[in-house]
């Protein structure tokens, strides 16, 4: 059926790989482009080996649009799926623009010099995606992307009116390091590192990184610390969700880490701008980058799960309620299925997902779309089916 175009061959990008080769009734021919050719050249052996099927792999700058474009020209895609860099975004949907091409991401643009996301300029291309009459799926991971549909499933069919959404987010796997990331360590410490943001009666209320914090008993892990942070998909739901009067984000942390990256910022080490040192340029995140292990090495190590969730407050016929909607992962699970672990897993699957509903004609439309937007009923199903289960709790 469909003919796919798959950028970045890191962590996530392993799992979207396995999870398509698993559908090849949807996804007929499949590309894995990476920065580095060897980099695809691993997932290609891999899937050979485990499921005695054949990808195509290309060596691509994302960085640059007509090296995108010459690519997207040889290889025919439906559709491309950019499972590289946030950095990456403008370019790779400039190259599907040019190129007439769908496209989905599964993280808001951000540029490399300013730790900040927002989706105005993917956004600004809404119109032009309307008359190339292509479509663009915004932040089809699990936060931002599953979290979007449990909120669209939640206000289909809990709710008249969603008054307040937090969505939480428990990682409590351990991978024995004193310190890694489960995801690219400058994405990652970039976000958990920038001030909070919540979003209270119609304005945005700022906080200072990790000021609020609430303990949360996530089923299945117990109770943790989660601290609130700013998160992309807060942005867009607050555009869609009607009647909505407070989002906030948390994401648990351990003492541990916390420290480890108070001291890493107290001395410098998560700067993006660049600094000389023995007479050369370095920028001191990246240089981190380098030392920390490779997000993508971690799932053989990591025990223990990942939940998250939405709960939702609001009223039905009249009655106030509030429910809890859920998905827990293993990580060792995740492991022995696509050799990636849950973070990893938990971005890929719904990212193929996305994908899927695309290229199956469920999902359409002209234009640049976040998640919520569609009926959340066929993504849902597909989560059940291909490895993320949900629960829902009336809370
Ligand atoms: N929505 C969610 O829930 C969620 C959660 C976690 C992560 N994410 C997002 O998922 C994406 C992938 O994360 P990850 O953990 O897989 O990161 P990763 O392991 O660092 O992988 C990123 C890959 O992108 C490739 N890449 C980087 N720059 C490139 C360029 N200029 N041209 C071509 N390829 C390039 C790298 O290629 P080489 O190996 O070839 O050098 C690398 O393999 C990120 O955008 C991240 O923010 C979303």
């Amino acid at each position: 059926m469909a003919n796919i175009l798959i950028i970045g061959a890191g962590g996530v990008g392993r799992v979207v790989v396995h999870k398509c080769v698993q559908n090849r009734d949807v996804f007929e021919h499949i590309t894995l482009a990476s920065r580095r050719l060897s980099s695809c050249e691993v997932y290609q052996k891999e899937v050979k080996e485990r499921y005695d099927t054949d990808i195509d792999i290309a060596q691509v700058d994302a960085d640059d649009v007509p090296a995108l474009v010459a690519l997207i020209q040889k290889v025919k895609p439906d559709m491309v799926l950019n499972i590289a860099l946030p950095y990456q975004d403008l370019t790779i949907m400039e190259a599907c623009l040019q190129t007439g091409v769908h496209y989905l991401d599964t993280a808001n643009y951000e540029h490399p010099d300013s730790a900040k996301f927002e989706y105005k300029e993917q956004w600004a291309f809404d119109n032009r995606y309307k008359d190339a009459k292509i479509m663009a799926l915004l932040g089809s991971g699990f936060d931002p992307g599953v979290t979007n549909v449990f909120c669209a499933y939640a206000q289909k069919h809990y709710f008249d009116e969603i008054e307040t959404i937090d969505i939480l987010d428990c990682n409590a796997g351990d991978h024995g390091y004193a310190f890694a990331t489960n995801f690219n360590p400058e994405i990652n410490l970039r976000e958990v590192s920038s001030k909070g943001r919540y979003w209270e009666n119609g304005e945005w209320i700022e906080t200072e990184p990790m000021e609020i914090k609430m303990v949360w008993d996530y089923p299945q892990i117990g109770k943790k610390d989660s601290y609130l942070l700013y998160h992309e998909e807060m942005e867009s739901l607050v555009k869609h969700i009607k009647g909505l009067k407070r989002i906030r984000f948390f994401m648990t942390f351990g003492e541990s880490y916390l420290t480890h990256m108070k001291c890493l910022e107290n001395v410098g080490m998560l700067g993006i701008k660049e600094v000389e040192h023995n007479g050369q340029k370095i920028i001191p995140m990246q240089f981190l980058k380098t030392l920390l292990p490779d997000p993508s090495t971690l799932g053989a190590r990591t025990k223990g799960k990942t939940n998250i969730g939405i709960v939702a407050t609001g009223v039905k016929n009249g009655v106030k309620r509030s429910i809890y909607i859920y998905n827990v992962c293993d990580h060792e699970q995740t492991f022995k299925e696509t050799g990636a672990q849950a973070v990893s897993y938990t971005t890929g699957v719904p990212a193929m997902i996305g994908a899927k509903l695309m290229m199956e004609g469920k999902w359409t439309g002209h234009g640049v779309f976040n998640l919520e937007e569609f009926d959340p009923d066929p993504f849902m199903e597909a989560l059940n089916i291909q490895g993320l289960p949900w629960i829902v709790k009336e809370l």
